[in-house]
């Protein structure tokens, strides 16, 4: 019985990984075109644009589908959040939450 258990654990965690990888590779083929402007990795340089580096998935995921309901309005970001599905935004937001980066605090 308890090898039973113990093989469920193994699948259900196994099978959790791969998934969360899967989005976590989506997103990063995802992200070319985002890119351009946040950075290859979210950690752009440019200031105009902010950083998604290490920022909350949540976070992520909320700002996006305010850009594509209107809710938050800015004429760049709602073009673009305007093509992402459902499940672009979640691989995107994997993408970004799991990089180095708002954990670094800027110089200035
Ligand atoms: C042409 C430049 C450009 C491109 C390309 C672009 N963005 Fe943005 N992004 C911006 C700007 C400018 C802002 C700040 C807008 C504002 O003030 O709300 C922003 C803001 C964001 C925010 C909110 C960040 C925060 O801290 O609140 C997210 C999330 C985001 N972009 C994700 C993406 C994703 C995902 C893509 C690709 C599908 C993308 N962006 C493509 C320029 C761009």
């Amino acid at each position: 019985m308890k090898n039973i258990l113990y093989i469920i654990c193994l699948v259900f965690v196994f099978s959790h990984q791969v998934h969360a990888d899967a989005s976590y590779d989506r997103g990063k083929d995802k992200s070319a075109t985002c890119s351009a402007c946040h950075g290859a990795d979210g950690n752009g340089e440019n200031k105009m644009y902010p950083r998604l580096a290490g920022q909350y998935k949540n976070y992520l995921i909320h700002a996006l589908n305010a850009y594509k309901s209107g809710e938050r309005n800015n004429a760049i970001m709602s073009g673009f959040a305007a093509g992402l599905s459902e499940q672009d935004i979640i691989d995107l937001s994997t993408y970004y939450s799991k990089q180095k980066g708002l954990k670094i605090i800027p110089k200035n």
